[in-house]
């Protein structure tokens, strides 16, 4: 595989935004994107193991029952694009339909080289499909890949894994319109949501009985121990999971124990938290159908079809690039 390489998050980043949101007034916040460093990004594959955790399956399955028909729908030729490649595990069943029909080039796009390496090794095999992956930020990955497609070549974006449910609705959504901003009208983008579901099957896959989500979260405190020279005491932190009924969202957050301090070396302050005082690390919102359909229509896209799992509510929508101003 040939990949462009750029660095991942500098420390300066980390540093300055682990300093924003830990001295910010109110609720102590860190952003979720730091959950994964190479320890982080481990658990998360065991997460996507756990019997609880339905979402990764659900939307592995999807594409696996439904690759053909979601090919079908596509103009050809068409190069694909995978924000957050992670393992690449689930595309398989995407390329190979696709490489039944003509050559393809996969470009994976992921800050994690260990990632990219992954879906190289996973993927770099399939006849017919050659890798190219980018080493960077989503929108930068993808400006880059769709300045590598061909005369007359559409592209297919995969967001998939519901990673959108971790923007904030506003957020996703101007994603989504950046995403739009560097595609061709025709082109495609295929987002996976996760939805809305019994509180009784949606809480336990954020906190799971074995307490591998829970490291997963703590591991970030960790992180900054390691990377930013801090000195929290994991041991005075536990692991917390809300349902927000008004946001609909699944809220993670670091609940301190005790009254206790921490300093953090490399950001240059020392954190205060009351017993009781948490802090949120990533917010996981759940979606409806209509409301995915209506998404595509603010932002720049119509919804051609959607594909919903029937044991796990799930769904893997496919939206077209309308004409801009259309
Ligand atoms: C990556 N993302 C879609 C996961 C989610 O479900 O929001 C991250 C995660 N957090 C805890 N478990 C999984």
């Amino acid at each position: 595989m040939l990949t462009q390489t750029i660095a991942q998050y500098s420390a300066t980043d980390f540093a300055s935004e682990v300093r924003a949101g830990l001295t910010m007034p109110g609720q102590k916040e860190l952003p979720s994107k730091y959950l994964y460093d190479e320890v982080g990004s481990a658990l998360f594959e065991v997460i996507c193991a756990l019997p609880e955790y339905g979402l990764a399956r659900a939307g592995a399955r999807l594409l696996r029952l439904h690759a053909e028909q979601i090919v079908s729908r596509l103009p050809l030729p068409v190069a694909v694009a995978e924000l957050g490649s992670g393992t690449g595990k689930k595309t398989r069943w995407i390329l190979e339909a696709l490489a039944r029909r003509q050559r393809t080039t996969y470009f994976p796009i992921d800050i994690s080289p260990t990632a990219l390496a992954q879906s190289e090794k996973e993927l770099g095999q399939i006849d017919f499909v050659s890798v190219v992956g980018f080493e960077r930020p989503y929108l930068d990955g993808l400006l880059a890949a769709a300045a590598r497609r061909h005369p007359g070549e559409h592209l297919l974006v995969l967001f998939l894994g519901s990673t959108i449910g971790n923007f904030d609705r506003l957020a996703g959504e101007e994603f989504l319109r950046e995403v739009r901003r560097i595609l061709q009208p025709g082109d495609a983008l295929l987002l996976a949501t996760d939805l809305e579901k019994p509180l009784t099957q949606l809480i336990p896959a954020y906190d799971d009985p074995i307490g591998v989500t829970a490291a997963f979260n703590l591991n970030l405190l960790a992180r900054i121990n390691r990377e930013l020279d801090g000195d929290f005491n994991l041991a005075n932190f536990r692991h917390e999971v809300r349902w927000d009924t008004q946001e609909r969202r699944i809220e993670m957050h670091l609940h301190s124990t005790c009254r206790q301090t921490a300093t953090i070396q490399k950001a240059g302050i020392t954190v205060h938290l009351a017993e009781g005082e948490t802090i949120w690390t990533e917010s996981s919102h759940k979606y409806q159908t209509e409301e995915v359909v209506e998404m595509a229509g603010r932002t720049g896209y119509r919804c051609v079809a959607q594909w919903v799992d029937v044991e796990w509510p799930f769904a893997q929508s496919l939206f077209l690039a309308e004409m801009q101003g259309a």
